[in-house]
């Protein structure tokens, strides 16, 4: 069944309530629970479905303002039949709202969008001020894997990465052709793929606590 309607979204995301976390909900059933994986801008739910199956010990969020993929990312979850892995759905910017300090072990950013436009630089979700939230969340030494297919978004990000005191293991600008174990797929990665685009890569370790304010 393919859902058109923003309003029939949301009527039928409510049938998935043991897997998101609908606007306005907090994360109560994250409490306590530590070295989660979370995925930022989860869309689909292609990659977040993929790893919670393939890592069954552990256990993975994908956050997603849109309801009308989340919707779809619900669905595949269910289909899924996987019981280590939650949606919430709502906007990065609110990650404090769901997650207690300490509690991600990695954080992945997979083709964010890029904002070409430098005065809406603020909204990528590779900046400075995003980090910081990530980075709160996240236990000392936790992880943050960046891809995108966009190489002005990747200088951008490596620039904030250092500013922010992240610790770069391992950057390329081809990662199907780096030689790294690239395991588990986006479904933007998957399109870009077939277009025959190279797809970058960053992993990173956070260090140091950046500033609070910039
Ligand atoms: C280009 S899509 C990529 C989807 C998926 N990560 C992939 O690689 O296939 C970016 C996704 O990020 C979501 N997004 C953008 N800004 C966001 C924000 N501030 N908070 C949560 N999700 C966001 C969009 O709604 C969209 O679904």
């Amino acid at each position: 069944m393919r859902l058109r309607k923003n309003s029939a979204l949301t009527e039928a995301i409510k049938e998935y309530a043991d897997i998101v976390f609908l606007r306005g909900q907090t994360g109560s059933a994250l409490l306590g629970k530590t070295g989660l994986e979370v995925e930022i801008g989860s869309g689909r739910g292609g990659f977040i479905t993929a790893l919670a199956a393939a890592n069954k010990e552990k256990f993975f969020v994908g956050v997603e303002s849109k309801t009308d993929v989340l919707y779809y990312a619900a669905r595949k979850i269910r289909d899924s039949a996987l019981s280590n892995v939650r949606l919430i759905e709502g906007d990065a910017a609110g990650l404090e709202n769901w997650f207690s300090p300490g509690q991600a072990e990695a954080v992945y950013i997979n083709f964010c969008d890029p904002w070409p436009k430098a005065r809406h630089g603020k909204r990528r979700l590779v900046f400075r001020d995003f980090l910081y939230k990530y980075h709160n969340i996240s236990v000392p030494g936790g992880r943050l894997y960046f891809k995108t297919d966009n190489r002005r978004l990747f200088a951008f990000a490596l620039e904030e990465f250092a500013f922010c005191g992240l610790k770069i293991i391992l950057q390329t600008l081809d990662l199907h052709n780096s030689g790294y174990e690239n395991q588990t797929w986006t479904e933007y990665e998957r399109k870009f793929h077939k277009l025959g685009l190279p797809v970058c890569f960053c992993a990173a370790v956070f260090c140091s606590a950046p500033e609070k304010t910039f």
